[in-house]
């Protein structure tokens, strides 16, 4: 099980969300993913960046580290898109994260660009 505790301080959002809940059981923490993040969780100010963040085009390939090949049945996975994300219209525009947890903020306060790690206002 991989101690989570330090991000559930700002990030109490996290503890039941599936990606989350799953590979921490599975030994694959916050920090495994994003980094140690030590800058970003001890900013007050909350203006640092986590140390690894994902831009879309970076999530599949994060997640095919582990998972290089998807076994899932061929209908499952268009009724899964159907419901979770029928905007997309092109395969191509699909990640990981789209079918997969509830991985994504509803509201947040402080955002960066994904690219730059820039701060935005
Ligand atoms: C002191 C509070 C604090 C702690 C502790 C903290 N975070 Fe954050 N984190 C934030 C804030 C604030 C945001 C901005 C999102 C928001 O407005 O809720 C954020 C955003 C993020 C993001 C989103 C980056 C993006 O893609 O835009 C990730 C990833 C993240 N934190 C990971 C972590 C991890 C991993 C840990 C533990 C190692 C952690 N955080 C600990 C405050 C914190
Ligand atoms: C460091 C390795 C690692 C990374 C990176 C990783 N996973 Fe996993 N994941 C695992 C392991 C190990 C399992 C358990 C064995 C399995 O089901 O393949 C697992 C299981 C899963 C499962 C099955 C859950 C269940 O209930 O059995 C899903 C879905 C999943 N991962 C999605 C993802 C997604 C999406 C990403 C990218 C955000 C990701 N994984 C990144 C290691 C990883
Ligand atoms: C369009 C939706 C969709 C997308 C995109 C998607 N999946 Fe899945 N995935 C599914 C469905 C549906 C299942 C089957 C779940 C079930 O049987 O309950 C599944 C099953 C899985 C499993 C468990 C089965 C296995 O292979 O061990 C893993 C792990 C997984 N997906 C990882 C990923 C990763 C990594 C990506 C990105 C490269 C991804 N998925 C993209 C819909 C999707
Ligand atoms: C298996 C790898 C993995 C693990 C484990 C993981 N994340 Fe993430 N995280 C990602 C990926 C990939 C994204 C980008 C998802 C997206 O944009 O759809 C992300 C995005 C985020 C975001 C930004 C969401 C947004 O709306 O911009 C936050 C906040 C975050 N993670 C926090 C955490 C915290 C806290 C933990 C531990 C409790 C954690 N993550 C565990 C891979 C992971």
């Amino acid at each position: 099980m991989a101690d989570n505790s330090p991000c559930f301080v700002c990030h109490a959002n996290f503890a039941e969300e599936e990606i989350a809940l799953r590979h921490s059981q599975l030994g694959v923490g916050c920090v495994d993913c994003h980094g140690a993040s030590y800058a970003h969780r001890n900013d007050e100010n909350n203006t640092t960046p986590p140390d690894t963040i994902f831009p879309a085009r970076k999530i599949d390939a994060a997640c095919e580290k582990c998972h290089p090949k998807h076994n899932a049945p061929a209908k499952k996975v268009i009724a899964t898109w159907q419901k979770r994300c029928p905007e997309k219209k092109d395969a191509k525009a699909l990640v990981c994260t789209d079918c997969h947890g509830h991985h994504r903020l509803a509201i947040r306060t402080v955002r960066w660009n994904k690219e730059t790690r820039e701060l935005l206002k």
